[in-house]
């Protein structure tokens, strides 16, 4: 509709050159006003507004059009939002998915290509309310949570690099119950400088020291909490402790005595959940093989690969890979010995280790692995100067903590299932999709 009517008077600008000025908003197709504004506002602003982790705000067309041509290309690439994620392979069905819909990314990148044009102000959108900060985001939904653990304190300072804050502290949890949601939360006074806090539990082992056990909360900016499916129960531990890694990346701002939230949220019997008939999940690290022991050459490539199998039947329900600077790509897949199938489940083809993402499948699309299948985590690493992110390319590089050594593993949540639950998952999934092919052939 729109473009005949443009077209329509592209001869008399080409004629009037006089008039060709005062038409030009008409003339233009895209305008930030009527298109882009809204785009920034879904999938920009979050970040890139004041007080936020975003390196400049993104709320007016002043404030954007500077950026243009550096916007275009961010998201034609994909950097921005920042969420790797391939869309061409794997299940495409998550929550929270902050992927922007390719019709977004061309309309910005046209827009830039005809100029960055403002257009009229009387169809800018309202601007956007942001929850305050500093408040539990899922509290309209769910109240407060029924359990705080914070972070020791640290001072943030105002300037510098790159911080990481390990504390360990006690969890005081006295009742193993099960999770119905997590969120993080970042300090008001720190929350510019508050790039990702992950959490985890720690537990004793039989010779009384303390492991790695389950993953508490995995927060990277902007994030909205995580929740349990209803059908599964993901219990806290007793005599536990959380351990976290936070990442603060200085604002300007110095913060005193800064700490760190996770809020958790349990379900009881109002939720109408009864916990004897929900499968235990958990949300565990997978390492991929030879975990310790590889070494990536200099200007050399590795692929390492780990295997995980089940003896009884499991839901996936979300995937979080985790690489160093000279990881590339992670996927993961199910290998099916009874028929042979492999399927790949996800994949992350450019991983960039600034961004944690844990991918939360869609609930009716998590992957359901009969028993006996195998889970195949493949991971790939780049130590050559082709790999944008690679500090030394000279360098050997083993398996190991710091951001220059290498990691390879991946945060899996995964329900426990018996043949019946299986079985019945699979037959709603089956009535589903002969539905939607009835109706698509109608
Ligand atoms: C989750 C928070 C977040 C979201 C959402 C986000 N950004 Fe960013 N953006 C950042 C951060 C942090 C940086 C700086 C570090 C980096 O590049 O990772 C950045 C960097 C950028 C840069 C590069 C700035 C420079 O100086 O190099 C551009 C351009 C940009 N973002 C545009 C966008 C656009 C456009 C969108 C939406 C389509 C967007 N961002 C969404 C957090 C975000």
């Amino acid at each position: 509709m729109r473009k005949t009517r443009i077209t329509g008077l592209l001869p008399f600008v080409a004629l009037l050159p006089a008039f060709a000025g005062a038409a030009e908003p008409v003339a233009h197709d895209i305008t930030y006003a009527r298109e882009v504004s809204r785009i920034i506002q879904d999938n920009c602003q979050g970040c890139h507004q004041p007080g936020q982790i975003g390196p400049m705000s993104l709320t007016t067309y002043e404030e954007v059009r500077p950026w243009a041509p550096l916007i275009a290309q961010k998201v034609a690439q994909r950097e921005m939002p920042p969420y790797q994620y391939d869309s061409h392979v794997g299940v495409q069905e998550l929550k929270d998915d902050w992927r922007m819909d390719q019709a977004d990314i061309d309309t910005i990148v046209k827009w830039v290509e005809e100029g960055a044009q403002l257009g009229n102000i009387a169809d800018l959108p309202e601007p956007v309310q942001y929850p305050e900060i500093g408040q539990w985001r899922l509290a309209e939904e769910l109240g407060e949570p029924d359990h705080i653990i914070k972070s020791a304190a640290w001072d943030v300072p105002a300037a510098g690099q790159d911080l990481w804050w390990e504390p360990e502290v006690d969890a005081n949890i006295t009742e193993s119950r099960c999770i119905k949601a997590v969120e993080t939360l970042p300090s008001r006074a720190a929350h510019g400088s508050t790039h990702h806090a992950n959490s985890h539990f720690l537990v004793k082992n039989e010779a009384g020291e303390w492991v790695d056990d389950i993953r508490l909360s995995e927060f990277a900016f902007g994030k909205l909490g995580e929740k349990v499916p209803k059908g599964a129960c993901r219990k806290v531990p007793v005599d536990s402790k959380v351990k976290w890694s936070i990442h603060y990346y200085p604002d300007g701002n110095f913060v005193e005595d800064d700490q760190v939230s996770v809020g958790i949220w349990y379900y009881d019997e109002e939720d109408d959940f009864n916990e004897a008939e929900a499968y235990p999940q958990d949300l565990r690290l997978y390492a991929l093989q030879g975990g310790g022991d590889y070494l990536i050459p200099p200007h050399g490539k590795l692929m390492t690969q780990g295997f995980h199998s089940f003896d009884h039947p499991v839901r996936i329900d979300s995937f979080q890979p985790h690489l160093h600077l000279r990881g590339v790509a992670m996927s993961i897949e199910s290998f099916d010995p009874r028929t042979g199938r492999r399927e790949i489940l996800s994949q992350i083809s450019n991983w960039n280790a600034g961004w944690n993402h844990s991918h939360t499948y869609e609930e009716g699309f998590e992957p359901l692995l009969p028993a006996g299948a195998t889970i195949i985590l493949t991971s790939w690493f780049d130590n050559s100067a082709a790999n944008p992110r690679n500090p030394d390319p000279d360098q050997w590089v083993g398996a190991g903590q710091r951001t220059t050594d290498e990691m390879s593993h991946a945060w899996i949540a995964v329900t426990h299932l018996d043949e019946e639950g299986y079985q019945e998952l699979l037959a709603e999934r089956q009535a589903r999709d002969s539905n939607s092919v009835a109706s698509i052939g109608e």
